[in-house]
């Protein structure tokens, strides 16, 4: 079978591997379709991601497919089922597993981060991280359930009322994501202040949004006038621009991961002075269930915001930052037919 395998630092390869074989408590499947996003590009270029990836591995912490064969101590699964798969894999021995903190597990495996994921034709993962998709979503739209999981965990994190007016800076995939959530919990007002007409347009036409173009028109964003500012950059200009759009008594979502390095300015006394709460939040503990659900009701369709659809032998031009104006760049592997 074809794999994409990451090889060395900028090194991707299209190789023939052996087809998996299941352990007892795995699940093989074949698969459809593969997310790619920022976590890619960093691992290619030798950064971490939720983890370490020591190559020779194959990426896709984002995927969809439909089950091949299972281990003999899998009960939940069976030949033909389609799935998706939450690339965590927890310890559930640590301190922080053992508290209901799962996420900030001392010891953390992810499919297609630590261990091969969904850039090969089949790929394996333990019964646990496993997820049934339901017949009225597409093995496409489940692809994409990684990243509207974490999108949901961030705003887990934050307190949502009707009354509330958002603001989301980023219009990448999760900050578009992240827009929809809050609409889909009420929130009455959604700004999205971005730097691509295309994709601002986009989110207008499709869901309402009003939008900035946050860098033609960054007079728009109004000083202390968000009830909840999400940063989905993770630059400090925006990270400081952030707490400044704040309202009193403002939460303030700190999504967008800044290089290791970097740090911004923050006037403590706004911070005082507006009692604000900030934020930060990492990946997506157990929100698979309800990312599913999100897409099941049609709270969230992520479909319109795929504006690439790419073979193997093109992933390189995305995450080594060739490939322009993207949207959400997802991979063909079987596709549908899966
Ligand atoms: N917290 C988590 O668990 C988690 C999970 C996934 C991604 N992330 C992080 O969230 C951020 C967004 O992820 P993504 O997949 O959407 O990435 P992305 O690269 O697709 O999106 C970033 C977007 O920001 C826009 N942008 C750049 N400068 C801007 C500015 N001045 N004002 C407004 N928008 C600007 C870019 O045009 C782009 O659309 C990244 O930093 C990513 O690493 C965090
Ligand atoms: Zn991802
Ligand atoms: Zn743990």
């Amino acid at each position: 079978m074809k794999a994409l395998v990451l090889t060395g630092l900028k090194q991707l390869e299209v190789q023939d591997y052996d087809k998996p074989e299941v352990k007892p408590n795995e699940v093989l499947i074949h698969t459809a379709w593969a997310g790619i996003c920022g976590t890619d590009k960093a691992l290619y270029g030798g950064l971490p991601g939720s983890a370490d990836a020591v190559p020779p591995i194959v990426l896709g912490h984002e995927n969809s497919g439909v089950v091949a064969a299972v281990g003999s101590e899998v009960e939940n699964f069976k030949v033909g089922d389609r799935v998706s798969v939450d690339p965590n894999i927890y310890c559930h021995k640590c301190q922080y597993c053992r508290s209901s903190r799962p996420e900030l597990c001392e010891h953390l495996d992810a499919v297609g981060v630590t261990r091969d994921g969904g850039f090969e034709e089949y790929f394996t993962a333990p019964e646990e991280v496993v997820y049934h998709i339901p017949d009225n979503v597409s093995l496409e739209a489940a692809a994409v359930i990684e990243p509207i999981s974490c999108a949901e965990h961030g705003v887990d994190l934050l307190e949502t009322h009707p009354y509330q007016k958002a603001l989301i800076i980023g219009d990448g995939f999760e900050g578009q994501l992240i827009a929809q959530i809050l609409k889909s919990r009420g929130v009455h007002e959604v700004t999205l202040a971005g730097s691509n007409d295309d994709k601002l347009e986009n989110n207008k036409k499709h869901f309402g949004f009003k939008t900035i173009n946050n860098v033609k028109h960054p007079e728009e964003v109004k000083a202390d006038s968000y009830d909840i500012v999400v940063e989905a950059v993770g630059l400090p200009q925006t990270q400081e621009q952030a707490v400044e759009a704040a309202a009193r008594g403002g939460q303030v979502l700190m999504f967008g991961v800044g290089n290791p390095d970097s740090t911004f300015k923050v006037n403590t006394y706004k911070v005082f002075q507006k009692q604000l709460k900030i934020q930060g939040t990492f990946i997506n503990p157990y929100t698979f269930e309800d990312s599913i659900a999100l897409l099941q009701s049609g709270a969230v369709d992520p479909l319109p915001l795929i504006s690439h659809v790419l073979d193997f032998d093109h992933v390189e031009d995305f995450v080594s930052g060739k490939l322009k104006g993207v949207s959400k760049a997802i991979v063909k592997v079987a596709g549908e037919e899966a």
